[in-house]
């Protein structure tokens, strides 16, 4: 942010800075859906997507017997890759609690577990030194008012206290907590949901505390979900490792290491964040192919870390298919994800190169003419194939434009 335009914010902005500020530089964040839908396997939706009667539903809440606390397997996973954050469901649409309530039977302490899911998970995010985020969903396929609050105002007073009464358990009950992640607003709109009240009571609870915005306010960040496309303001993409958040192992379409290591170049160059989730067996453990691709993407960041934590300047850049910037200052990185051979040329730079060099290696040789820059003498193998990063410095913060003809058109007089 500009010094001009941090003078020009209000108490209220200003605020948000402060409680952003380590958001800013994350980066990298684990999301965990893990509930009883997890037993069925289906999909975290499969309730509804099944029209499975609640009653029908409720009995999972008895046989779920989650292994020896799990969430410290994957909060020492979430280190290693590289996350620095995590945010794991403590009630999804299905209105099963992962935590100790008073506000109703259905939870984790009183049923099947007969443990506090959200106690353990805290401790095992903070032993990794990670920061916490509560996912809450505000609809609830469970409760009786769930959907009634749409047309009975009785039934919406009952059921709002009862939401605004679970989030002040969460943020009462489990020391400092990092983020606020609210979800799915159906059916009620602002108003309904005294949402204003929600986050001033959420601020008042957990003064550090950042908040998404889905509870239909714009909240201190944004959620674009299966896509990255950078906001104009903070914002944190949530992207699934299959096609499903909830355990579903019939889903095997799984993102390669290849895949997520270019998603993450991708939110750094946008400034933003990404939240990848895992969804773990009903025991906890996390499906083989998440392990061993997240152990890659740490492997890879211990490499290549401050080309993806601190080069998140904006940029203008122009696809190609070697790869894509991101920028920190005067130094450009390359992520070439596709190694062209012992040469690798790069159009439409706009500023003078001082030098070049295989990120924590060896200088590589170069020939820049006019908007052509041709790398030279590069291995003929990609030194690594996930994602190969040459760091170029520049006499100043270098952009590149090319168009779609060979020379770049001036405007017409
Ligand atoms: C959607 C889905 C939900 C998932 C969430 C994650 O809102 O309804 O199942 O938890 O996305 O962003």
């Amino acid at each position: 942010m500009s010094p001009a335009r941090k003078c020009k914010m209000t108490p209220e902005e200003k605020d948000r800075e402060r409680r952003l500020a380590w958001f800013r530089k994350a980066r990298f964040g684990m999301f965990i859906h893990w509930g009883l839908y997890s037993q069925l396997g289906r999909h975290e939706w499969v309730m509804n997507r099944e029209r499975i009667p609640v009653k029908e539903y409720e009995k999972l809440a008895d046989t779920w017997q989650p292994g020896p606390w799990p969430a410290r397997k994957w909060a020492r996973l979430a280190r290693q890759a590289g996350m620095r954050y995590m945010v794991m469901t403590t009630k999804h649409h299905e209105g099963f609690c992962l935590f100790h309530s008073e506000l109703t039977d259905y939870c984790a302490t009183k049923r099947g577990p007969k443990r506090d899911l959200v106690a353990e998970y805290v401790e095992a995010a903070r032993a990794e030194g990670l920061r916490v985020g509560f996912y809450y969903s505000l609809m609830d396929w469970h409760h009786p008012d769930g959907a009634r609050c749409y047309y009975d105002e009785k039934a919406r007073r009952r059921f709002v206290d009862y939401i605004h009464g679970q989030i002040r358990e969460l943020l009462t009950n489990y020391g400092k907590i990092d983020i606020m992640w609210y979800d799915v607003s159906w059916p009620l709109d602002a108003a309904g949901w005294e949402s204003e009240k929600m986050n001033r009571m959420v601020l008042e609870l957990q003064p550090d505390i950042i908040m998404n915005n889905r509870n239909q306010l714009p909240g201190d960040f944004g959620t674009p979900e299966q896509h990255i496309v950078p906001e104009d303001r903070m914002w944190e993409a949530c992207m699934t490792f299959n096609e499903s958040w909830g355990y579903t192992p019939i889903d095997t379409r799984w993102k390669d290491a290849w895949t997520v290591i270019s998603m993450l170049r991708q939110v750094a160059a946008g400034g933003g964040n990404l939240l990848l989730n895992i969804g773990p067996a009903p025991d906890g453990s996390v499906p083989q192919p998440c392990v061993k691709v997240l152990r890659e993407v740490g492997a890879w960041l211990e490499k290549y870390g401050e080309s993806i934590y601190e080069a998140t300047d904006p940029m203008q850049q122009e696809w190609q298919i070697t790869g894509a910037f991101t920028r920190k200052g005067d130094t450009l990185y390359f992520h070439c994800n596709r190694w062209p051979g012992k040469e690798l040329a790069i159009g439409g730079l706009e500023c003078k190169i001082l030098e070049a060099r295989l990120m924590g290696g060896a200088e590589v040789e170069f020939e820049q003419i006019k908007d052509r820059l041709v790398l030279r003498g590069l291995p003929e193998k990609a030194p690594d194939p996930l994602d190969t990063v040459i760091e170029l410095k520049f006499k100043g913060p270098a952009r590149q434009v090319l168009g779609a003809g060979c020379v770049v058109l001036k405007p017409k007089k």
